[in-house]
């Protein structure tokens, strides 16, 4: 429970960082105004008016670990596109294929003479034999359970409460009173999602286990962290432990590590040995350019084909046009490849460790009931004293006012961390003096916050 007089606080902070916000940025809110005229919301996707700022924040240029805003100043970027730009904004190698590609054609339909090499560095990155493309890794995700659910003829989808895999409608869900149901805040959804998709709290494996029993899931999807609720790590042998039931029950397992690309090179699975069926990456594969895609065995690859084969010529449902075009085969190969390096990941692991000790002191120093967890190169920041086991414990933790203040405070500031929760995500140019501005920005935030209050 947190006190409520660091929400007072929190509060009064909020108001002056609002009013600060706007004497920072003047071209951002004339930019607001200009851009209010044709876009809904004023910018180009309506979420991105969800930030907290009071305009929202026009950037014009970006670079390693740092950008410009339209009104001159630099900000450590700790969001990092909420993880497509984790290997750096416009790292050399990316704009350099990108810029020999770009009078080279972008995209025909065709594979360009890069694909071989491409399929190659997949393989090679994240361990697994067959791949496809997608532009985004909500279609991979929304791909992979078509398949899953052609090769098994298995109709039901198992995920985990508090899950987000992009804009797929089966996995936008929540649990109410025990029962899977529509998002109450998904728009223009006429179909009831908890005919076909059930939810269940993660790190709970005879959850799990009841739910496989019944011998009707195709597959379950999740990612290796619950990573959109906060971040919820999983118990020790939980992952192990749903590759063993999957496979025992006859479902597939598809693990999503969209996000969980920050834990070492080649994501989380390869580092700890777990082969799920369907892997899908997506967000920075092409240094941020859209691009995801999702491997599989050689064995997954023959069941496939079977699926396919046996089925009428026509729509698959599966691809759209501009997926795996050229300009993205070559950005994928000069990030994969030449970017997200054994050393840039040695270097991303190193300042994040860094980062969770200075920010778990600094928790300490203020006697906060708070903690930071991380996964490789990506932290967050929760208002609870130990991590959460699941969705429920995380969303318990969550308090939008302070969340709110520390965002604006830092952003004012020049640090910027991921909306919608409190992360930060180190890149392979974030350096020692950029996480140690953030530490010194973020002990005075909690001294502002905690002014007046006895544990201060
Ligand atoms: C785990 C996970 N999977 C998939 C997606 C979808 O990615 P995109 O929005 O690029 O389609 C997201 C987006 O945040 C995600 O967090």
């Amino acid at each position: 429970m947190l006190n409520p007089d660091l929400i007072t606080n929190a509060h009064a902070l909020l108001a002056s960082e609002r009013a600060n916000y706007m004497k920072l940025h003047p071209k951002s809110a004339e930019l607001s105004v200009k851009a209010n005229q044709h876009f809904l919301y004023g910018v180009p996707m309506h979420w991105m008016n969800d930030w907290g700022t009071p305009v929202p924040l026009f950037i014009s240029h970006a670079e390693g670990a740092h950008f410009t805003c339209a009104d001159g100043i630099d900000y450590t970027d700790f969001c990092l596109g909420d993880t497509g730009a984790m290997f750096g904004h416009s790292s050399a190698p990316v704009a350099k294929a990108i810029a020999a590609q770009a009078s080279r054609g972008y995209t025909a339909m065709l594979p360009s003479t890069l694909a071989p090499d491409v399929g190659e560095t997949l393989s090679d990155f994240f361990g697994l034999d067959y791949w496809q493309l997608a532009t985004t890794a909500t279609d991979a995700n929304r791909f992979v359970l078509r398949w899953a659910r052609a090769v098994t003829g298995r109709s039901k989808l198992l995920v985990f409460d508090g899950c987000y895999h992009g804009t797929i409608d089966d996995t936008e869900i929540d649990v109410v009173n025990g029962k899977t149901v529509n998002r109450a805040s998904l728009l223009g959804q006429v179909y009831d999602l908890g005919l076909h998709t059930v939810a269940v709290p993660f790190n709970d494996l005879a959850a799990v286990e009841h739910e496989l029993a019944k011998g009707d899931v195709a597959v379950l999807l999740t990612e290796p962290a619950l990573t959109n609720c906060g971040m919820v790590l999983p118990h020790a042998g939980f992952i192990e432990s749903l590759r063993a039931l999957t496979t025992k029950y006859g479902t597939l397992l598809t693990l999503d590590e969209t996000h969980t690309i920050s834990t070492a090179r080649g994501g989380w699975a390869k580092a700890n040995s777990v082969t799920p069926d369907f892997l899908v990456v997506g967000k920075p594969i092409a240094g941020g350019l859209p691009a995801a895609a999702y491997g599989f065995s050689e064995a997954m690859a023959v069941r496939m084909k079977a699926a396919k084969d046996n089925a009428p010529a026509g729509h698959s449902g599966i691809g759209t046009t501009l997926s795996g075009n050229m300009m993205t085969l070559a950005a994928i190969n000069a990030t994969l490849r030449d970017t997200a390096t054994e050393a840039a990941y040695l270097h991303m692991l190193a300042l994040a460790a860094k980062l969770e000790t200075q920010l778990n002191a600094a928790i300490r120093a203020y006697n906060l009931p708070w903690n930071i967890s991380r996964m490789g190169a990506r932290l967050e920041l929760q208002f609870c004293t130990n991590p959460p086991s699941n969705a429920a414990e995380a969303r318990a933790a969550q308090n939008d006012t302070i969340e709110s203040a520390i965002h604006l405070y830092l952003l004012n500031r020049g640090v910027l961390l991921t909306p919608f929760h409190n992360m930060m995500l180190i890149c392979p140019a974030t350096t020692e003096a950029d996480i140690a501005k953030l530490v010194r920005i973020f002990n005075e935030f909690l001294k502002d916050l905690l002014k007046g209050l006895r544990n201060e």
